[in-house]
């Protein structure tokens, strides 16, 4: 029923005009959240209507975004270890995943990133732990410790043959709001409860101590204090990265930008509901100079729009979960499929987006 009234408010309206129409749906759906229609439902109008004008001019919908300037391939961030509650919170840590920074081409940092995902995979099946894989691909966490996840994707890098933080380096999303609110966190493996000041020193015992060069949601997204706290401590040095924290809102960017709480935004379409307001997410984190990261979710279709969105926008970064599994692989080879067709004139973000949040 709720596509019926969308078709009404919509009919006739240009796609050109994209703005419009996420204003029409904005007005249509009437809440703050998307509750009526659900952000699936808008974000797919939305993208469609995207995908139609760049079709209608004939141009892929990459350099349609590009709007004349160069596109450029983003860094991808990818997942080697799974966790959190997408591997029945097996480990606490969310996400273990790796950026190849010595590479000079989108193509060149998968292969490098497929070397280290084999790497841990042989390390994992010679330790007798090798279980398959968790919801975005990444190798099933099974680790004593969440430092031992870490340890072991270290070793993992070596394996493969990369100097570990020179040549890839690690990121994390610890996803803390999963296993931590009200000041409280209670990290299940390392059975330990820590209030925000004792988040914070685990986080940043781990920065001293392994090549990470970005973290994700390190304290819960109710946690303002205790970002603000984080980035003072690690902005200068590491991208902190506010997913859950900032929900692609431009209005909570503007905040945490503010209050100094991140220096980088997590971008998912299907988060805020439309093309436009993942836009002006990413316009006011760049004016910023934050780092930008287009993302996909952890329940994923086959859909290539994202990786569109991350080359014409220019976003720098790309997360896309693990190097397995159809609809995670569809959008890597989306973007060998963009490098290849700019040919010589491909750019590639490469590790210095990473330097903005590294001054
Ligand atoms: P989600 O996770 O899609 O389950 O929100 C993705 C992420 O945290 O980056
Ligand atoms: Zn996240």
């Amino acid at each position: 029923m709720a596509s019926d009234t969308a078709t009404v408010a919509l009919a006739g309206m240009d796609a050109n005009l994209q703005e419009d129409i996420d204003r029409a749906l904005i007005a249509l759906d009437g809440t703050q959240n998307k509750a009526r229609l659900g952000a699936n439902a808008t974000v797919a109008v939305s993208l469609a209507t995207l995908h139609a004008a760049a079709g209608a001019q004939g141009l892929p919908l990459f350099r349609y975004l590009a709007q004349g300037k160069p596109a450029r391939l983003p860094l991808p961030e990818i997942q080697i270890f799974g966790g959190g509650a997408h591997a029945g919170r097996r480990i606490d840590i969310q996400d273990l995943m790796v950026m190849a920074l010595a590479a000079a081409s989108f193509d060149e940092a998968l292969e490098m990133t497929a070397r280290v995902y084999h790497a841990a995979g042989e390390l994992m099946r010679d330790a007798g732990k090798l279980r398959g894989v968790a919801d975005e691909g990444g190798w099933w966490p099974e680790f004593a410790s969440n430092e031992e996840a870490i340890e072991t994707l270290v070793r993992a890098i070596a394996r493969a043959g990369f100097v570990p933080g020179d040549e890839v380096a690690i990121s994390l999303d610890i996803a803390a709001s999963e296993f931590g609110s009200g000041g409280l966190y209670r990290l299940g493996l390392d059975a330990k409860s820590l209030d925000s000041d004792g988040m914070c020193e685990l986080v940043l015992g781990w920065l001293a101590r392994y090549p990470i060069v970005s973290v994700e949601d390190p304290l819960a997204e109710d946690d303002r204090e205790g970002m603000m706290r984080f980035t003072a401590a690690a902005g200068h040095r590491v991208q902190i990265i506010g997913d859950d924290y900032l929900t692609t809102s431009a209005a909570r960017v503007q905040a945490a930008i503010a209050d100094r709480a991140c220096n980088a935004v997590l971008l998912k379409p299907n988060q805020c509901g439309t093309v436009t307001e993942t836009r002006a997410a990413l316009d006011l984190a760049k004016a910023a100079g934050w780092g930008c990261i287009v993302s996909a979710r952890s329940g994923e279709t086959e859909d290539l729009s994202i990786v569109h969105l991350a080359t014409g926008w220019d976003a720098g970064q790309l997360k896309v979960g693990s190097f397995a599994r159809g609809e995670r692989m569809a959008k890597w080879n989306e973007a060998l499929r963009i490098e290849e067709m700019l040919g010589a004139g491909a750019h590639f973000a490469g590790r210095a987006v990473l330097s903005l949040t590294q001054s």
